[in-house]
């Protein structure tokens, strides 16, 4: 039906005549003549009827937004000051010979320029949303980053398997989604967290090299850059050890920033222990982008009266961490309350600060409402700690550690983003050397991985002296601050694999019932392998800018995890429940209201 793309038309076809096809994203009326503004994946392109051709322009006069067109027309010059440099085909404008309305619309529930557009409402109405395009761009763009990413992994031998969406239950530590089966009275499939247990089986098979892109579904509370069902490109190995691997993925993900971003990301990628991303930085995902860190100074705070700091500070499992913030000496009172609401977010109970005024006349040229409950000379250790310089202002956390890490984590990047102290554009970086295993509420060790990921062999001889000592095979790739991909070498001998379990409390009984055929499968020739997965939705994110995956989604589902397009979830009739022996029992308040 067209000849050309709108974004293909320039200069180049001056008197040419050509047929468009797409969308009106505009429609103007200049006293005779108009202006129809014709829409489609690639651009704009302006379209003039004048009224020498009464019928078509009897036909143009019709045309309201969003109708779709098919237009035929002459390339001509645009008349000299009413160039549009923004658009490809700015410099012409086609003169209208014939329009075809191929269908009508009505007028669209929002306008596709507007900027804040409700997002209930863009969800509601995706086809049109998808039709803007900043959102053309970023499905654009996800579809030429699957390309390449595909390639690359082709190209290095890599095979694309599929495997089961009906499965069984696989432990990513989410909640499972869960499908009731009908032939089998009773019993559900779970839909997988991640294709995990399958990758290590397809090692097992002999495979190699595999690489999936591919939809996982967790049911867990959703945040700006979690969906329910997300997509992962995930991929394992054999006869590969995490320095290849990590090598491997690193010259991948290199390779996509330059050919889509024109970006050189660091060669290598630096790398960084789980332990030093705690402490300079209170995440396992350090935005690296900022060079502010946290300082411990709790040993300096020991012994001070102000029970704040000194008691956190002789609690085993407390933190107490400073914070300098170059040039905070300029944040008003107002700021600093709302830095301290801020951390509250976090569980953080205050936010103590010390303004670094003239350190010159020691403690006099400090200004701090903590200053009069902690001792001088403390205080100068550690002013002198922090390194901080007048017109600095240091911030405090004092807590349980997972409290201040996570608080004072989350500040440093505000501040950083909020005082311009974010130095570089990107940096990614691999953490790796995180422990085994970690001892949670309920006094039980969980995996900080999965329970399949490898311990160091090195520390194999502590796997169950020392359980919390132990440090494990993996490794994650974080880029400004966000965890893109995950992985590890895995276990890939049964003894230590039943160990694994026995220390995460899966019994033997739970074991064999849950994971019994990866046990057997590792009884029967196993190469030692590994793997990792991204997360493709987030690494999408990151490369095209966008603050919520569901930007980068074509049909993604709200923080509720329901879809305002299809309305799913929904009921479904009685007769299906039954045919799946299912009995709905809806919690007291919400069953509905008794009839008759
Ligand atoms: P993991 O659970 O770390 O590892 O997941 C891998 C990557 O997937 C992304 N991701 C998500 N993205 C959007 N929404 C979610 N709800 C969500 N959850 C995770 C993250 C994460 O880094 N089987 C292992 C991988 C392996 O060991 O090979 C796994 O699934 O970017
Ligand atoms: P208070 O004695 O509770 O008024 O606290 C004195 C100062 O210490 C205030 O600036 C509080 O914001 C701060 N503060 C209180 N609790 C904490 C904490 N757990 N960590 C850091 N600062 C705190």
């Amino acid at each position: 039906m067209r000849s050309h793309y709108c974004g293909e038309i320039n200069a180049s076809h001056l008197d040419e005549t050509v047929e468009l096809c797409g969308w009106v994203n505009r429609r103007r009326d200049h006293g005779g003549v108009i202006f129809i503004d014709l829409r489609d994946r690639t651009s704009l392109v302006q379209v003039v009827y004048d009224p020498d051709l009464p019928e078509v322009f009897a036909s143009a006069e019709q045309v309201r937004n969003e109708f779709v067109l098919r237009i035929k027309g002459r390339v001509r010059r645009r008349p000299e000051g009413t160039e549009n440099p923004d658009l490809a085909s700015g410099e012409i404008e086609i003169l209208g010979k014939e329009l075809e309305i191929l269908n009508r619309a009505d007028t669209p529930p929002f306008q596709l320029d507007e900027d804040d557009i409700n997002e209930e409402l863009r969800l509601r109405h995706r086809y049109i949303d998808l039709r803007r395009p900043l959102m053309q761009q970023r499905i654009l763009l996800r579809a030429q980053v699957t390309r390449l990413l595909r390639r690359f992994l082709d190209d290095n031998g890599f095979l694309d398997i599929e495997t089961p969406m009906l499965t069984r239950a696989t432990p990513e530590g989410a909640r499972d989604y869960l499908v009731p089966s009908r032939t089998h009275a009773g019993k559900f499939f779970a839909l997988p967290q991640s294709p995990q247990l399958f990758k290590q089986l397809l090692m097992m098979s002999g495979m190699d090299r595999y690489y999936q892109i591919t939809r996982c579904f967790r049911d867990e509370d959703l945040r700006a850059d979690r969906q329910p069902e997300f997509t992962q490109l995930d991929i394992e190995t054999s006869f590969m050890d995490e320095q290849q691997i990590t090598e491997l993925m690193e010259r991948m993900i290199r390779g996509l920033f330059k050919e889509v971003l024109a970006i050189d990301l660091p060669d290598p990628f630096p790398r960084m222990t789980y332990h030093d991303a705690m402490h300079r930085y209170g995440s396992d995902r350090p935005d690296l982008r900022t060079d502010l860190e946290l300082v411990d100074v709790g040993d300096l705070l020991a012994g001070v009266e102000f029970k704040v700091f000194s008691g956190p500070a002789n609690d085993p499992h407390g933190r107490v961490a400073a914070l300098r913030l170059p040039k905070g000496g300029e944040l008003s009172r107002k700021e600093i309350d709302d830095y301290t609401k801020f951390v509250g977010i976090y569980g953080a109970k205050g936010l103590a600060y010390i303004k670094v005024n003239d350190l010159s006349r020691g403690v006099e040229g400090l200004q701090s409402p903590i200053l009069k409950f902690i001792p001088d000379e403390v205080v100068q250790a550690i002013m002198a700690r922090t390194a901080a310089a007048d017109g600095d202002l240091v911030f405090f956390g004092a807590d349980k550690a997972h409290i201040v890490n996570e608080s004072l984590g989350a500040l440093r990047v505000k501040l950083a983003e909020e005082r311009g102290l974010m130095h570089k554009p990107w940096a990614p970086l691999w953490v790796v050397d995180f422990p085994m295993f970690e001892w949670d509420e309920k006094d039980q060790w969980y995996a900080l991985h999965h329970p399949f990921t490898a311990p160091k062999e090195e520390d194999l001889p502590r796997l169950e002296s020392d359980p919390g000592s132990v440090l494990s095979r993996a490794y994650d790739m974080v880029i400004n601050g966000s965890e893109v991909g995950g992985g590890s070498i895995r276990i890939h001998r049964q003894e230590i694999q039943h160990k694994v379990f026995g220390l995460l409390g899966i019994g033997d009984e739970e074991a064999q019932d849950k994971f019994g055929f990866l046990l057997n499968a590792l009884k029967y020739g196993c190469p030692p392998h590994g793997g990792l997965a991204f997360g493709l939705d987030r690494l999408i994110m990151l490369m095209s800018g966008a603050s919520s995956i569901r930007d980068v989604m074509a049909f993604p589902k709200t923080q509720t995890a329901s879809c305002p397009l299809t309305s799913a979830p929904s009921e479904v009739s009685a007769a299906q429940l039954k045919e799946l022996n299912i009995r709905i029992k809806l919690p007291q308040r919400e069953q509905p209201p008794e009839e008759g």
